[in-house]
C-alpha cells in the first residue's frame, strides 16, 4: 500500500526506508536504517525533488505514481545532490517519465555526464534562479560542499518548504515518524549527529557558510534527503548543524583507548574514576570493540578527549592509528586532550599522539603519562591527576 505523506500544499514525500544496507558508504553502520527522502510537488508542472538509491526504484516509482493525478507525468527532476544514494535510479526514472528534464547547476551537469552519461534535456540553474511550476515557485541556492561541490538547496517560496539536500539530514529510517513532532527525536538526533560527524564533518567550515545563507531565507519546513522532516521546529535542525560545525562541544570527555593486555586499560580506569568523581559526563570507547562511527560522534559531542594507547611495533596500536588519521581528515578542532600510554621495551605511541595534537593545534592537558609495563602506583596517581585536570578544562565554571 502506498500511503502518501503530505508536507505542504501539493507536496508529498515519495522517499523510501532502507533496512538492507548494513554500511552507509560501505563504512558507517546503520542499526536504525536510513531513509532516502524524495519529494513530489504536483502543480501545472510536476517536480520531483531528489530521488533514491537505485535498488529502491520500484517502491519509489510506485509512490510517485500514487501521488500523481491521472494524466500527469513528472516534468522536472531537481537534483540537489548527485551522490548515487539520490541519483542511482536516474536513468530508469527517465524511461518511466519520458520528457523528464534534469535540473542542476553547472557542477551537477558535469557529474551527470560523468556518472550516467546524461547530457540531454538538462536545465542548468544558477544561484538564486527561479523555476515556476504554476502556483509553486522554486528558488535554487548553491551550498557547495554540503556535502559535495555541486550541492544546492531548493526553496519552494510558495509553501516555505526548504529542500536542503544532505544538510540537516541524519541516519535512521522514518517509518516510525517522518516529522519532528512524531519521531523519536532523542534517537533521531543521535543518528543525526552520527551522520554529521561520519559524512559531513570534514566540511564544517562550508557548513557554516551554508548556514549563513540559510539564515537569510524564509522557510517553515526543512526537508532533507535523509531522516526527519522538520515542520514543528525547523530552526532546531539548523541550530544542531550550526553547533556541530562550530565544534564547540559540550562539557564532557570522550575516552578512546586501546589495550592489548589490560595495562593501558588500568591507567584509563584511574583517569576515568577521577572524571566521574568530579561529575564529568564520560563516554568510554575501547577501540577494539567500538566502531569509529560512534567514537567520532562522541568525540564531536564533548569538549574533552582522552587518548590512551600502548606502543605497538614502535608506534600506535592500529585501531588508534586509524582513528587519529580519521580525525585529522575531519579537521577536528577545539578539544582539550589528555594523553596516556604504556610500552614494553620501546615507546612510540605517546610520541605519535602528541604529534596528532600538535598537527591539529589541540590543547594538550598535562600531565602526559607514559608507563613501562604494568605501570607503577605513581603512574596511577598521575592518571588521576590527568583526569582531574581534564575535568577542570572541560567543566569550567559549571
Ligand atoms: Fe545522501 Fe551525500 O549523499
Amino acid at each position: 500500500m502506498n500511503r502518501t505523506l503530505t508536507l505542504a500544499d501539493d507536496t508529498f514525500w515519495v522517499g523510501v526506508n532502507d533496512h538492507e544496507t548494513e554500511l552507509f558508504e560501505a563504512l558507517w553502520p546503520l542499526p536504525y536504517g536510513v531513509s532516502y527522502n524524495a519529494y513530489l510537488i504536483v502543480d501545472e508542472q510536476v517536480a520531483l525533488i531528489d530521488a533514491v538509491k537505485g535498488h529502491f526504484l520500484t517502491e519509489h516509482i510506485q509512490k510517485i505514481a500514487a501521488a500523481l493525478p491521472p494524466g500527469k507525468t513528472v516534468d522536472y527532476l531537481i537534483i540537489n545532490h548527485m551522490e548515487p544514494d539520490h541519483t542511482g535510479a536516474i536513468r530508469i526514472l527517465r524511461k518511466a517519465f519520458p520528457g523528464l528534464t534534469l535540473v542542476g547547476n553547472k557542477k551537477t551537469l558535469d557529474m551527470l555526464a560523468a556518472f550516467y552519461g546524461l547530457d540531454q534535456d538538462c536545465l542548468e540553474v544558477k544561484d538564486g534562479d527561479v523555476l515556476e511550476l504554476g502556483r509553486h515557485r522554486l528558488q535554487f541556492h548553491l551550498t557547495p560542499m554540503l556535502h559535495w561541490p555541486e550541492t544546492m538547496m531548493t526553496l519552494d517560496t510558495t509553501t516555505g518548504v526548504l529542500f536542503s539536500g544532505d544538510a540537516f539530514g541524519g541516519f535512521g529510517s522514518v517509518e516510525q515518524g517522518l516529522f519532528d513532532d512524531e519521531a523519536d527525536l532523542e534517537l533521531m538526533e543521535g543518528e543525526m549527529l552520527r551522520y554529521y560527524t561520519n559524512i559531513i564533518a570534514r566540511y564544517s567550515q562550508m557548513v557554516q557558510k551554508g548556514i549563513e545563507k540559510v539564515k537569510n531565507l524564509t522557510f517553515r519546513v526543512v526537508a532533507p534527503t535523509h531522516g526527519v522532516v522538520w515542520r514543528k521546529d525547523p530552526g532546531r535542525a539548523v541550530s544542531l548543524y550550526d553547533e556541530w560545525s562550530r565544534q564547540e562541544g559540550e562539557p564532557g570527555v570522550t575516552v578512546a583507548y586501546a589495550s592489548m593486555y589490560g595495562n593501558t586499560q588500568r591507567l584509563v580506569e584511574s583517569a576515568v574514576r577521577a572524571l566521574v568523581e568530579r561529575g564529568v559526563p564520560v563516554a568510554v570507547h575501547n577501540l577494539s570493540r567500538s566502531h569509529a562511527s560512534y567514537v567520532v560522534a562522541d568525540i564531536w559531542r564533548h569538549k574533552g578527549l582522552l587518548l590512551a594507547c600502548p606502543t605497538y611495533n614502535t608506534g600506535l596500536f592500529p585501531a588508534m592509528d586509524d582513528l587519529l588519521r580519521l580525525l585529522e581528515n575531519k579537521m577536528l578542532k577545539n578539544k582539550q586532550v589528555g594523553i596516556l600510554g604504556s610500552f614494553a621495551w620501546s615507546g612510540g605511541a605517546v610520541k605519535a599522539m602528541r604529534q596528532f595534537t600538535d598537527t591539529l593545534h589541540l590543547d594538550l592537558v598535562e600531565p602526559v603519562v607514559e608507563a613501562k609495563g604494568a605501570g607503577t602506583e605513581e603512574d596511577g596517581e598521575k592518571c588521576r591527576e590527568l583526569g582531574e585536570r581534564l575535568a577542570d578544562a572541560v567543566m569550567g565554571d559549571e
